[in-house]
């Protein structure tokens, strides 16, 4: 069976700058994968180059074994990826409501303004509030929320536990925990080690742009010098 996401030694660059060097990895369908490493490592470049926002150099992209390698987002949006931005990209002018709905690509038997209240029961009292009335917590929920009505055949979450209190990052776990046990596929890209071991049923380690780790949360959690080196653990 061809995996959810399947990508092939991407490369990519910010002008001269080769910041992705040959980046592989794989989501299976209906499994969860994490990608963890520090700040530069070249996380949000991975899933700039895989949504299409960064045209890679060299390598392949496929979704669902369907090529859009270089496409624009649009493209690769519709090829079912839905991504959850870094620093989560709420409009702070819309109303929860309208953040939810405006870009929901309805389809029967898929995600509705329901289905994401009963992941996100706390958003239900806040639906006529504006973006910029929100907490952090209710902007993340807010921003899993949009890209869940778009009815994504994988999930791109860009550090989703940001800026948020350690009881809300554990809500959002919990909410990923739910929708993988749901069947969706998922790439979390996390700096948080508890809550990528916990969503991730395989993790892989960045750093400086490549790939120096893959294995279970077990494996990771026995290799502590690769923890020590990379991770900062
Ligand atoms: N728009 C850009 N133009 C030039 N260089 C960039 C740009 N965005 C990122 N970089 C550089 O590319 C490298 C990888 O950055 P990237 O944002 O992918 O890291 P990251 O792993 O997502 O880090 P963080 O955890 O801080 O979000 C870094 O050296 C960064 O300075
Ligand atoms: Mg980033």
């Amino acid at each position: 069976m061809t995996a959810a996401l399947e990508v092939r030694d991407l490369h990519a660059y910010y002008g001269e700058s080769h910041v992705l060097q040959g980046v592989s990895l794989d989501v299976p369908r209906g499994g969860a994968v994490s990608l963890v490493g520090r700040n530069g490592a070249g996380k949000t470049t991975t899933i700039s180059a895989i949504v299409g926002f960064v045209p890679p150099r060299a390598g392949t992209v496929s979704v669902a074994g369907r090529d859009v390698t270089g496409r624009a987002p649009n493209v690769v949006a519709a090829a079912g990826v839905g991504l959850v931005p870094q620093g989560r990209r709420v409009f702070a002018d819309l109303t929860v409501r309208e953040n939810l709905t405006l870009t929901a690509r309805p389809r029967a038997g898929g995600w509705d303004l329901e289905r994401v209240l009963a992941l996100f029961p706390s958003l239900g009292r806040r639906l006529e509030h504006r973006g910029d009335q929100l907490s952090g917590g209710e902007q993340q929920m807010v921003a899993i929320g949009r890209a869940l009505m778009r009815d994504p055949s994988i999930l791109l979450l860009d550090e989703p536990s940001e800026g948020l209190a350690p009881k809300l990052v554990d809500e959002v776990g919990e909410a990923l925990l739910r929708l993988r046990g749901e069947g969706l596929a998922i790439l979390l890209v996390e700096q948080n080690l508890a809550l990528a071991t916990r969503v991730g049923e395989r993790v892989y380690v960045m750093n400086k742009g490549v790939i120096v780790f893959s294995g279970t949360p077990d494996e990771l959690a026995a290799s502590t010098d690769v923890e020590a080196r990379y991770l900062g653990v």
